[in-house]
């Protein structure tokens, strides 16, 4: 059986699928790397000259693209003959939360990835190493490799008999942080039952990952630590979230408290930022998913421990929104507020699982008018998140003529966000919102004005000396 790896097929060219990509052929010019994917429009994205306009925006992915697309890099719709040509097939479709049947609001509805299995078998030559990327529920490598088989039945007539290995390497890249994640991963991980799939996975990777760094185990190991090491992250995030509220109760500052705990090395210092609640692709659905497995185990009290996870995310994004209104008079309604920020986290244009979407709904639903500003995510984006046009176009600096049943509108100029406003609330830590001039911003807001800090990246000093109130997350000093 051949296992050396010359074609390399990725179906899905997404967040995952493309950045990957980008790096296997930079770093293996002797593997050609076809990526495939169904919506044409992204493809077309991934194959346009203007690199700016890459279907996503990741820092130093534009410069990889560059220099090795159509040379070892290519996207493509044509899935036929990239299955075909492939030794190795990585599967990077997106895995959604199911939304009705069995499993509704928690289960993955897996109808992609069986989809891509089943062009798999349909389509590949010879021995085929199958690789799951997708971030798939525990025991899914059986289903795929079922797939593959009963195919392979169905197909018998075919004078070559197709084999297959399936293997478990799930991606643990960050957004806005993807291509160092990539190049210098903490860990590769590789779960699989055949040693010789494994070693060509590893040696893919050992052309620039050092082989201690490459962990094998069996698939299942590997498919669960994958969900594992998101909860623990998402855990970590509404455990310092849940102890934010409680500062603003008691008086103490979460960033002092985040500091000292962060020193027990046992804790470790990172990702104990306190925020609007984490969002993105994966910390929901894949905790999600964690509760549907303990269940479907008879695990219910595991099941409800990682659920209050998810649920202490959803209420601290609803606390956000009631404090503003609170703080506002206990009305918006006609009031304007600046909202600087709707990526789910700074250095990317994803809005997926953002909590913006949620505290913008709640004070649309208030009767707010939002004016939105963000460096990269695009009108036509949000409006697609809080399924709500914008306000019809008119001056942004009157505030009259306020619709009271509440409205946003986009400005690609933070500083037009502040004219006539009562409010700014900053959801994103986009670097640029650390160094607003606060003196010309109080200028042109309505008095009492109010800065809503829900990343700890405003200069409190500079503010109250602008003549602005202040209010940061966790911050009851
Ligand atoms: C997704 C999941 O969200 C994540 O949990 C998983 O680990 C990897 O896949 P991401 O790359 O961010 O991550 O998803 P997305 O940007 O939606 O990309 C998936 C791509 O697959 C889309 O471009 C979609 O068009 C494509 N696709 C989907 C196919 O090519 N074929 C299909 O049958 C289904
Ligand atoms: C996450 C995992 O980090 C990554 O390993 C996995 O492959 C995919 O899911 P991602 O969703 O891209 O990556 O971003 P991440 O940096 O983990 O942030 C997730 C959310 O948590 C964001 O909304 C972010 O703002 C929030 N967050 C993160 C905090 O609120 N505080 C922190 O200290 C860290």
């Amino acid at each position: 059986m051949n296992y050396e790896i010359h074609e390399i097929c990725c179906i899905g060219a997404g967040y995952v699928g493309g950045p990957t990509m980008a790096i296997i052929a930079d770093k293996c010019p002797n593997i050609k790397v076809n990526v495939v994917d169904i919506n044409t429009n992204r493809i077309n994205a991934w194959n346009s000259n203007d690199l700016s306009k890459l279907p996503i925006f990741e820092p130093g992915l534009d410069e990889i693209v560059k220099r090795t697309r159509s040379r070892n890099l290519f996207f493509s719709s044509d899935m036929e003959s990239a299955i075909k040509n492939a030794d190795m097939i990585f599967i990077s479709v997106n895995t959604p939360t199911k939304t009705k049947g069995i499993g509704a609001g928690q289960a993955s509805d897996l109808k992609y990835v069986e989809a891509c299995a089943r062009q798999v078998a349909l389509h590949s030559l010879n021995h085929t190493i199958v690789v799951e990327k997708s971030t798939l529920p525990v025991r899914t490598a059986e289903v795929i490799k079922n797939i593959l088989e009963s195919e392979q039945i169905w197909q018998k007539e075919n004078i070559e008999k197709k084999t297959f290995d399936v293997l478990s390497n799930p991606e643990f890249l960050a957004e806005g942080s993807a291509i160092n994640d990539l190049e210098n991963p903490d860990r590769v991980l590789i779960g699989g039952q055949n040693d010789n799939a494994i070693e060509a996975l590893s040696k893919i990777y050992r052309n620039w990952v050092p082989d201690h760094k490459i962990l094998r185990t069996n698939i299942w190991s590997s498919e669960l630590a994958k969900l594992t090491a998101n909860a623990f992250l998402a855990q970590r995030i509404s455990s310092i979230n849940s102890i934010a509220a409680l500062c603003e109760a008691t008086g103490a500052d979460v960033r002092e408290v985040a500091r000292a705990i962060g020193t027990d090395s046992r804790i470790g210092s990172r990702f104990l930022d306190s925020g609007p609640g984490f969002g993105g692709s994966c910390f929901k659905k894949d905790i999600l998913n964690l509760v549907y497995l303990s269940r479907h185990f008879g695990l219910p009290e595991v099941a409800n421990f990682w659920e209050s996870v998810v649920s202490l995310n959803t209420w601290h994004q609803h606390r956000i929104s009631k404090l503003v209104i609170m703080k506002l008079f206990g009305t918006i309604s006609e009031k304007k507020i600046s909202i600087l920020g709707f990526a789910f986290k700074a250095n990317t244009n994803d809005t997926r699982e953002s909590a913006a979407i949620q505290i913008c709904k709640d004070l649309i639903e208030e009767g707010a008018e939002l004016i939105i500003h963000d460096p990269k995510v695009s009108p036509d984006q949000i409006a697609i998140d809080l399924g709500l046009a914008p306000l019809p176009d008119k001056n942004i600096s009157s505030n009259k003529n306020l619709k009271s049943n509440g409205g946003w509108r986009f400005t690609k100029d933070k500083y037009s966000s502040f004219i006539g406003s009562d409010a700014c609330l900053i959801l994103t830590e986009w670097a640029s919102y650390s160094d607003i001039d606060w003196i010309k911003a109080s200028k042109i807001m309505r008095k009492p004005a109010w800065i809503f800090d829900a990343r700890s990246i405003a200069d409190k000093k500079k503010i109250c000396d602008a003549n602005l109130l202040f209010w940061r997350l966790g911050d009851g000093s």
